[in-house]
């Protein structure tokens, strides 16, 4: 069975576009094969904790010496880890936030960075470990930051991303940008269209 993780972020419900799009990319992906399946992690539904003490202590301590809350955490981290690991291909999605990612996915990308899990250091320098998959990241902004826009340098979403994703082996990343949305200068449907077309199978998920 192919599993395509699709995590989204935006707090916007319905009106968020970069939701939209990461749907009908993952939904596009689905039907390339027969028994695919997608599993949606929903940070803006059920963001994970920001880290902190517990998480800290719960990722080094031996499992028999965790309380509760540790276990807990620790739990939570390894579930998220082990579906971004087991995905054949992965769908991030996020709104451009202050010229970053939303909060709850730097939580998503605090949780899954896990040494021996997700990646490892070796003689050589870092090792990552969630190689072999394909990531689409579909980023939306108000605010224009690729094809040598003036703001490229405020944007800290993208090359964040692609190191992180680095980190952890993956090489194969596609940015999806909806740049522009909610100006009003171009309406926000052909601003999906037109990032949708970039990925074959998902432009049916917006009406001509
Ligand atoms: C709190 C907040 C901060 C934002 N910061 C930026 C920003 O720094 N740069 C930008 O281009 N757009 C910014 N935006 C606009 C969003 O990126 C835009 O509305 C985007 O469509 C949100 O993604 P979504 O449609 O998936 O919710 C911000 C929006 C909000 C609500």
């Amino acid at each position: 069975m192919s599993s395509i993780l699709l995590v989204t972020s935006s707090p916007r419900g319905d009106a968020s576009v970069s939701t939209r799009a990461a749907s009908a990319i993952a939904e596009a992906l689905a039907r390339r094969t027969a028994d695919a399946r997608i599993v949606h992690r929903d940070l803006a539904a059920h963001p994970l904790p920001h880290i902190d003490q517990d998480f800290a202590v719960a990722v080094k301590a031996p499992a028999d010496q965790l309380t509760a809350d540790q276990a807990a955490l620790l739990a939570a981290s390894d579930e998220a880890t082990d579906e971004f690991l087991n995905a054949d291909a992965v769908v991030l999605a996020s709104g451009m936030i202050n010229f970053s990612i939303a909060s709850t996915l730097k939580s998503w990308i605090d949780h899954v960075a896990r040494a021996h899990k997700t990646f490892r250091y070796t003689a050589e320098g870092p090792e990552g470990l969630a190689g072999g998959k394909k990531v689409y990241v579909v980023i939306a902004s108000a605010g224009t930051y690729t094809n040598g826009a003036a703001a490229a340098p405020m944007d800290f979403a993208r090359p964040y991303l692609k190191s992180m994703l680095g980190f952890f082996g993956v090489t194969d990343v596609e940015f999806i940008d909806l740049e522009g949305v909610g100006l009003g200068i171009e309406p926000d449907e052909d601003i999906l269209a037109r990032a949708l077309g970039k990925v074959p199978g998902a432009e049916f998920a917006v009406a001509a």
